[in-house]
């Protein structure tokens, strides 16, 4: 019996839309992917519409009226085909935005659908058993003991860093989690190498602590963290009122791929009574590698550490973890009742929303799962011996091009510049226009970056569809672009503060 007040469904109802429509867009989408992959390689990296304007685009979109659905998917399409730097494409030598792995996007595809909470075990068990199962996995495979080590998924490395820091300060200092920053009888500092990660400033601001409480400590030769320096600034710091709470240990600097000495951090932690906190959002995959366990050696001992799926692991953006060895530091920061929830008192598993800073949560753990489950951990380390074996390649052949290789990384993070050039304005100019003269050419992404205070060209084996050819297609499109940026420099060829 209908209730004349309540309207019925439309006949074609414009949110779920009808089956016949939905196949065909699955069927379009399915279409565009493939061909999207398929043409990529002989694709620009950088579309040259870039410097248009996007906006043109939704110039008809007024969102009142409606859309037909295959208008606006090829509308989307449009968009992301001209308008971005392509990240998929195996000549982004970036950031660490690699081409997704397949069954990422898969996996992408069927939370979207059945839209699973990740934040209640109740809701969603087996979301919640899956992200667990990875939690304690990593944990082992990183050497902390995985039945003690807690842990959390996070949307990126920087959330992952911001619950560190909280996760420090409520270990540090019994009512942190009741008085927050007026619990703290002095002003706490964090140690973080020169080279380490930015997200850290916007941490200790949201966090209270104000930006200067990140005591940047100058790196050796190789990018790595100096203990000496650190232990100095430590006890500097100590005489001037401040309390030192945690060491960050990078394991992978973003801009040169550095792994700080995280067994020699460790030392100074456990001597100075810090929470050590390791960095490896990135680099800290290649630990799997045994041959590189070395680089690594001392990250089983860190309080915790953040490990980024979304980077060397492949899977699209959005899958970070936290790992710590406190199993209820986590608890004890982030839980708390609502009204509107069942009580869990006397529930044995504390509920993944209160054991973390979001929320409602995205079930980020599938793409990892699946992805890890397909290719195996053999899968990802026969993936990552070539991306390192890739980098020595690039190395190789951009000496005997005449470039001067500025990094030392055993990881395939590559710094670069001419020889013989600066570390002056002049050379910062120069890299840059070298860095915007190749993205121009739209055959190859790669940036400009400062590492131990010098301007240099940065080029990443970040992605893993890119092969020999394509690295050497770089150190061609590179030693062009260098030939006619020198035809075209006014003044003198090298930086006169140059430092060889
Ligand atoms: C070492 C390091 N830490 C943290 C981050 C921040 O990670 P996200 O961008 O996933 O928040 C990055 C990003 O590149 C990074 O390289």
């Amino acid at each position: 019996v209908s209730d004349p007040n309540c309207p019925s469904r439309p006949a074609r109802d414009p949110l779920g839309l009808p089956s016949t429509e939905r196949a065909a867009l699955w069927q379009r989408v399915d279409e565009i992917l493939e061909n999207y992959f398929r043409t990529l390689p002989d694709a620009s990296v950088r579309p040259a519409s870039r410097d248009a304007d996007s906006g043109a685009l939704l110039e008809n979109c007024d969102l009142i009226s409606p859309m037909d659905p295959q208008k606006a998917l090829d509308l989307a399409v449009k968009g992301l085909h001209a308008h971005q730097v392509h990240a998929a494409h195996p000549r982004h030598f970036g950031l660490f935005v690699p081409r997704p792995t397949t069954m990422g996007i898969v996996a992408e595809t069927l939370v979207a659908a059945f839209n699973p909470q990740a934040g209640s075990a109740q809701h969603s068990p087996f979301a919640v058993q899956v992200e667990t199962h990875l939690l304690r996995t990593f944990a082992d495979w990183f050497g902390f003991d995985s039945e003690e080590t807690n842990g959390t998924f996070t949307n990126g490395g920087a959330e992952a860093n911001h619950t560190a820091v909280l996760a420090a300060l409520d270990q540090h200092c019994a009512g942190f989690a009741r008085d927050g920053v007026w619990a703290l009888r002095r002003r706490p500092s964090l140690y973080l190498s020169e080279e380490g990660h930015r997200s850290f400033h916007k941490v200790a601001r949201a966090c209270g602590l104000g930006v200067d409480s990140v005591r940047l400590v100058p790196t050796d030769v190789a990018g790595r963290m100096d203990v000496h320096a650190l232990t100095r600034l430590i006890e500097q710091d100590r005489r001037a009122g401040w309390d030192p709470l945690m060491i960050v240990a990078t394991a992978g600097t973003t801009g040169a791929g550095a792994v700080d000495p995280i067994s020699a951090l460790a030392d100074v932690a456990a001597r100075e009574r810090l929470w050590l906190h390791v960095d490896g959002a990135w680099g800290a995959a290649a630990a799997w590698l045994p041959e590189l366990a070395p680089l690594f050696e001392g990250l089983g001992r860190a309080d915790s550490m953040t490990f980024d799926p979304h980077k060397w692991l492949s899977v699209p953006m959005g899958a970070s973890t936290f790992l710590t060895r406190h199993p209820h530091v986590l608890e004890h920061l982030f839980s708390v009742g609502a009204p509107y929830l069942a009580s869990t008192d006397g529930q044995r598993e504390v509920e993944p929303y209160a054991r973390s800073l979001q929320w409602s949560r995205r079930f980020s753990g599938l793409k990892v799962f699946l992805s890890l489950l397909v290719a195996g951990r053999q899968g990802y380390q026969q993936a990552m011996r070539r991306q390192l074996a890739l980098g020595d390649r690039l190395r190789g052949e951009l000496m005997k091009a005449g470039w001067a290789l500025r990094n030392h990384a055993i990881l395939p993070v590559i710094c670069f510049d001419d020889r013989g050039a600066g570390v002056g304005p002049a050379a910062l100019r120069d890299v840059q226009a070298l860095a915007e003269r190749t993205v121009a050419t739209g055959e190859a992404w790669i940036c400009a970056v400062r590492t131990r205070g010098r301007p240099v060209l940065r080029a990443c084996i970040s992605g893993y569809a890119t092969t020999e050819q394509d690295v050497l297609s770089l150190v061609e499109t590179l030693t062009r672009v260098r030939t006619s940026y020198r035809g075209t420099r006014a003044g003198p060829a090298l930086d006169s503060r140059s430092a060889g």
